[in-house]
């Protein structure tokens, strides 16, 4: 899918902002904490007793850079096995994804790293990848190395970033990393997801904010 650039003016016509419009998938084993993250980025909440995902699940949220509005279109996909055939239905015309896994079980960051060898091949080439190493508040039960996914990470042109959607630890960060790496497409300068213009970000929003910036 293509980002969609659309020109917003400002009330006093000075100055005008972008909305762009991105699909996100969120992938990775089954109980490391994809919802969690979706709703502490979406609502702010988060809940112990986060239910299992059934096939998968849709929300949107929208940040804001500088003069770009970014909206994402989130789709949270369910890890359980039984769903994998699906979640090329989700990946496939996603301009991002979020593969998650948990910093407390290996096997997850084994099964994320699948993940990233699945969207090399199958979704689209310029998809924006970030890893995501959740539940980073259960430090003390740590399996996965924070430089050993760095280091993957790194080696795979992916953000990386470990999070916590129970303490929201980086969780709008990631969002927002996301966000300043798309390629904010202009209208009629060039070509879908051709890395046009990127935006002049405003550091004083960035790591903090979600949702849109209000009267700005
Ligand atoms: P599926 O929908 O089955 O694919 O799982 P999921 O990846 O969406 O995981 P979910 O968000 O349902 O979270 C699974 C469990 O982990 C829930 O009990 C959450 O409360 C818990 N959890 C999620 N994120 C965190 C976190 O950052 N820290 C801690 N301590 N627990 C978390
Ligand atoms: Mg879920």
């Amino acid at each position: 899918m293509a980002a969609r650039g659309a020109s917003v003016q400002r009330p006093n016509g000075a100055s005008q902002g972008k909305i762009c419009q991105f699909k996100l998938v969120l992938l990775g084993e089954s109980a490391v904490g994809k919802s969690s993250l979706v709703l502490r980025f979406v609502k702010g909440q988060f809940h112990e007793y986060q239910e299992s995902t059934i096939g998968a699940a849709f929300l949107t949220q929208t940040v804001c850079l500088d003069d770009t509005t970014v909206k994402f279109e989130i789709w949270d996909t369910a890890g359980q096995e039984r769903y994998h055939s699906l979640a090329p239905m989700y990946y496939r015309g996603a301009q991002a994804a979020i593969i998650v896994y948990d910093i407390t079980n290996q096997d997850t960051f084994n099964r994320a790293k699948s993940w990233v060898k699945e969207l090399q091949r199958q979704a689209n080439p310029n998809i924006v990848i970030a890893l995501s190493g959740n539940k980073a508040d259960l430090a003390n039960k740590r399996m996965v190395e924070y430089e050993e996914a760095q280091a993957y990470a790194e080696e795979n042109g992916l953000l990386f970033m470990e999070t916590s959607a129970k303490t929201a630890m980086n969780v709008n960060d990631i969002f927002l990393a996301i966000a300043k790496k798309l390629p904010k497409t202009d209208p009629g300068a060039r070509g879908p997801q051709q890395g046009a213009g990127t935006v002049q970000v405003n550091e004083s929003q960035g790591g903090q904010k979600s949702g849109c910036c209000g009267g700005k």
